[in-house]
C-alpha cells in the first residue's frame, strides 16, 4: 500500500510510472472561468510558482538524504546526480522543459498535482486521503439538540457561501504575503466522480444554474434539501430546523441498505460499481443530486460508548471513516468534497475529499461556522410552508447489493486496522517556544523527531505540508523535517555525556534549520515538487527514466514513516488523517496559544507502530525540551 494524498504523493509517480500526466480539465482553475471581479484581480496579482535552479535542488536533495540513508547509498546517489546534472545531459533538458511549461501555464504544477496526488490514486479516499476534522464537543445530547445545531451549522455555511459568491472573502496572508484564494471556490458544490482508472472532480458552482440544495443523510437515507427561499434568501435556522425534523421523521427505519458505503471502496472497484449503479435511471438521478449539492450533512446515529478520556479519539474515528458498516460509514458520500457530520451526543466535525483543497481553507470555513453557531438565535421568521425535502431513491439490484456487501467488508477491515489517538498536550502551546524566540511549528517538529528517534533509534524521512499559496493556484510542497541539524540534536539529547548548554545549542540549531526549510518551501524553493516535475516531464516525453528516480535512496526519501501537518484553527479542533505508508504514522496538530491538539494514527497490522506510544513520546519530548531550556541560562541561546 502506498500512501498518497498531498502528504506522500510523490511516491505514486515513482512506484507506478504510467501515462498519468495528462492535465485534468475537470478541476478548472477558477481563473479560467471567472471573467470579472475582485477575485480575479487578486489572483492576477499573485506571482507564478517558480521553477527552482537545478543545481540548487540537487544540492538540497543530497542534504535531505544525509540523515536518512547510509553512507554508501549517498555516495551512489551523488554519482547519479552528477551524471544527471552534467552539461547537455537529461537534467538540463528536463529543466528547460519545466521552465517552458512554467512560461505557458498559470501554474506549472497544479494540474499535474491534482492528477498524480489525487485523481489517479486508487486506494480508498477514506483514511488514505480524505482528512477528518474533530470539533469541540457541543452542548447537546439528544435528537432535538442535534437537529437544532445542524440547522445552525447549515445557516453558518450559507453565510460563508455568501462571501464566496459575492467575492468578498477577506484575502489571507502568510508571512505578510497575500495568498491564492482559489481553493475557497472549489470546495462547495463540488464532488469527486469515480472512474475505472482515474477519477475526476466536477464543480457545479461554476455551472449556469448553480445548485440551491444540500444533501442530508440520516439512517443511510439521502434527501435533497433546498436551502434557499424562492426569493433567493437562505433559509433561516428555524426553517432549516423544521426541514431537518421532517427528514428525520421520514427516515426512522434503521435497516436500510447503505448505498453510501460504496464510496469507501478502492477507487477501481468503486469506478466499476459506479457504472453499474447508475445504469438505473432513478439511481443516476439520485447520485447526480448528491454530486450537484452544495455539501452533505450527515446526521449520524450512535457510535460505541467510550470513556470521557477517549471520546475525542472516537470522534476522530467518526470523522475519518464513520466507524465501520455497523456504525456510520454508510451514512456518508465520501466523494463529496465537503461533508459535515453531527452526532446525537454533541459530537461534530467534518470530512473532506482532498482533491480540490488543503485543510486551511476548510478550517477557515469551519471556524466561521462555529462562530456563527455560537451567536444568539436569529429572530424567528414567519413560517411559510416549505416543500417537503425530497427523498432520494435507489433501486438495489442483486449486483449492486453484492458491491455494497463487498464495500462493507473492506471498510470494516480498514476500520479495524486504523488506530487513532487524539490527545491534548496541556502543558504549554505556542507560548513557550515563542518565549524562547523559537518558531512553535519548528519546535513541535523537532520534538516529533526526538520522539521518533527515542522509539526507533534512527531518523526517518518526514513530510510536513508547506503551503504554496503565495503563488497563483499554489497547493503544497514538502518540508523535510529530518535534517542534519535535527539528527545531531536527537542523537545528543539523551546522551548523559553532553552538557545542557550543548543540547540547547543543538536544539536551537535544529529549530532554526526547520524554520529555514519552511521559508524555502513556502517561497517555492523546496526540492520535492521540483523533482516530481522533472520526473513527470520525463514520463510525458517518453524519455528513459533518469536513474536518480529509480535509485533506492529516492524510494527511501519518499517513504514517509512520519507524515505530518500543522492545521491551525481558531476553534479548539484538530484535523486527522491516516498514515501514508503501512509502517508509518499520520500526525496532525493544531498549536493553540497554551496547548496543542494532536491526532496520531497508525495501522494495527503493523507491529512496529503504535499511535498511543508515539503520542506519549511526543508529549515527553516536548516536556523534556522545555525542561532543558528552562534549566539553561538564556544567554546561551
Ligand atoms: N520567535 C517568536 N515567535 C515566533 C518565532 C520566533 N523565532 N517564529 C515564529 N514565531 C511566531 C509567528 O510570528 C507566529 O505568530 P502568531 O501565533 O501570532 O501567528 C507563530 O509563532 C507561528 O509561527 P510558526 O510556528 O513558525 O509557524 P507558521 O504559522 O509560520 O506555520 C507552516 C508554518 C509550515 C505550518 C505554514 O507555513 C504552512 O505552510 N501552513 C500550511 C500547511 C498546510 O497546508 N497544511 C494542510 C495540509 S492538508
Amino acid at each position: 500500500m502506498w500512501g498518497i494524498c498531498s502528504r506522500a504523493m510523490v511516491k505514486v509517480g515513482m512506484a507506478k510510472p504510467c501515462g498519468l500526466v495528462k492535465p485534468c480539465h475537470l478541476v478548472k482553475p477558477v481563473s479560467a472561468t471567472r471573467v470579472s471581479g475582485r477575485y480575479l484581480t487578486h489572483q492576477r496579482g499573485l506571482p507564478a510558482l517558480p521553477v527552482p535552479p537545478l543545481q540548487q535542488t540537487c544540492e538540497r536533495y543530497i542534504s535531505a538524504l544525509e540523515p536518512i540513508v547510509e553512507v554508501d547509498e549517498l555516495k551512489h546517489t551523488k554519482e547519479l546526480l552528477a551524471e544527471f546534472q552534467k552539461a547537455g545531459g537529461v537534467g538540463e533538458r528536463l529543466q528547460r522543459g519545466l521552465e517552458k511549461r512554467a512560461s505557458k501555464t498559470d501554474n506549472w504544477l497544479s494540474e499535474w498535482w491534482v492528477q498524480v496526488a489525487y485523481l489517479t490514486y486508487r486506494l480508498p479516499v477514506v483514511v488514505h486521503s480524505s482528512p477528518g476534522l474533530v470539533l469541540p464537543r457541543m452542548n447537546f445530547r439528544d435528537k432535538q439538540g442535534q437537529i437544532r445545531f445542524a440547522a445552525k451549522l447549515i445557516a453558518g455555511v450559507l453565510d460563508f457561501k455568501t462571501m464566496i459568491d459575492n467575492e468578498t472573502l477577506p484575502v489571507e496572508y502568510l508571512g505578510g504575503k497575500p495568498l491564492c484564494m482559489n481553493q475557497y471556490y472549489e470546495v462547495l458544490s463540488s464532488c469527486r466522480i469515480p472512474g475505472l482508472k482515474k477519477d475526476s472532480v466536477v464543480n457545479h458552482a461554476k455551472s449556469s444554474r448553480p445548485p440551491k440544495h444540500i444533501t442530508v443523510v440520516h439512517n443511510f437515507q439521502f434527501f435533497v434539501l433546498d436551502v434557499y427561499n424562492s426569493d433567493g434568501t437562505p433559509l433561516t435556522s428555524d426553517q432549516l430546523c423544521v426541514q431537518l425534523d421532517r427528514i428525520c421523521s421520514s427516515s426512522q427505519q434503521t435497516n436500510m441498505v447503505p448505498v453510501g458505503i460504496l464510496t469507501t471502496q478502492h477507487r477501481d472497484l468503486w469506478g466499476k460499481a459506479y457504472l453499474n449503479l447508475i445504469k438505473d435511471k432513478t439511481n443516476k438521478q439520485s447520485v447526480s443530486a448528491i454530486q450537484r449539492s452544495i455539501f452533505t450533512l450527515c446526521l449520524d446515529g450512535a457510535m460505541p460508548q467510550v470513556s470521557e478520556e477517549t471520546c475525542r479519539s472516537t470522534a476522530a474515528v467518526q470523522m475519518l471513516h464513520g466507524g465501520g458498516s455497523q456504525w456510520n460509514s454508510g451514512n456518508r458520500w465520501f466523494d463529496k468534497t465537503l461533508q459535515f457530520i453531527v452526532g446525537e451526543d454533541g459530537t461534530c466535525g467534518a470530512n473532506y475529499e482532498h482533491a480540490p483543497a488543503e485543510g486551511p481553507p476548510i478550517v477557515a470555513l469551519i471556524d466561521h461556522v462555529v462562530e456563527y453557531t455560537r451567536k444568539p438565535e436569529m429572530t424567528r421568521s414567519p413560517m411559510v410552508p416549505l416543500p417537503m425535502p425530497q427523498k432520494l431513491h435507489f433501486n438495489i439490484t442483486p449486483e449492486i447489493k453484492k458491491d455494497i456487501e463487498e464495500a462493507k467488508q473492506d471498510m470494516n477491515i480498514l476500520a479495524g486496522d486504523l488506530d487513532i489517538r487524539v490527545t491534548v498536550f496541556g502543558h504549554f502551546g505556542k507560548d513557550v517556544p515563542k518565549s524562547h524566540k523559537m518558531s512553535p511549528d519548528a519546535f513541535i517538529q523537532v520534538a516529533l523527531q526526538l520522539a521518533y528517534y527515542r522509539m526507533y533509534q534512527h531518523c526517518c524521512a518526514t513530510y510536513e505540508s508547506a503551503s504554496l499559496r503565495m503563488f497563483r493556484l499554489g497547493r503544497t510542497d514538502t518540508i523535510r523535517s529530518a535534517s542534519n541539524a535535527s539528527a545531531a540534536f536527537v542523537k545528543a539529547f539523551d546522551d548523559p555525556n553532553r552538557q545542557n548548554t550543548e543540547k540547547v545549542d543543538l536544539m536551537a540549531k535544529a529549530v532554526a534549520a526547520h524554520r529555514s526549510y519552511t521559508n524555502m518551501a513556502i517561497s517555492g524553493q523546496a526540492i520535492d515538487r521540483h523533482l516530481l516535475g522533472l520526473k513527470l516531464l520525463a514520463l510525458e516525453e517518453n524519455l528513459s527514466m533518469p536513474e536518480i528516480f529509480t535509485d533506492p535512496a529516492f524510494a527511501k526519501a519518499l517513504h514517509y514513516r512520519l507524515s505530518t501537518s500543522q492545521v491551525p484553527s481558531k476553534a479548539d479542533c484538530v484535523m486527522c488523517f491516516g498514515p501514508v505508508v503501512p509502517n508509518g504514522y499520520g500526525v496532525c496538530y493544531n498549536p493553540m496559544e497554551d496547548h496543542i491538539n494532536f491526532a496520531v494514527s497508525s495501522f494495527n497490522t503493523c507491529k512496529e507502530t503504535d499511535a498511543s506510544q508515539l503520542a506519549q513520546a511526543v508529549e515527553n519530548a516536548l516536556l523534556d525540551m522545555r525542561t532543558v531550556l528552562d534549566q539553561t541560562p538564556r544567554a546561551k541561546l
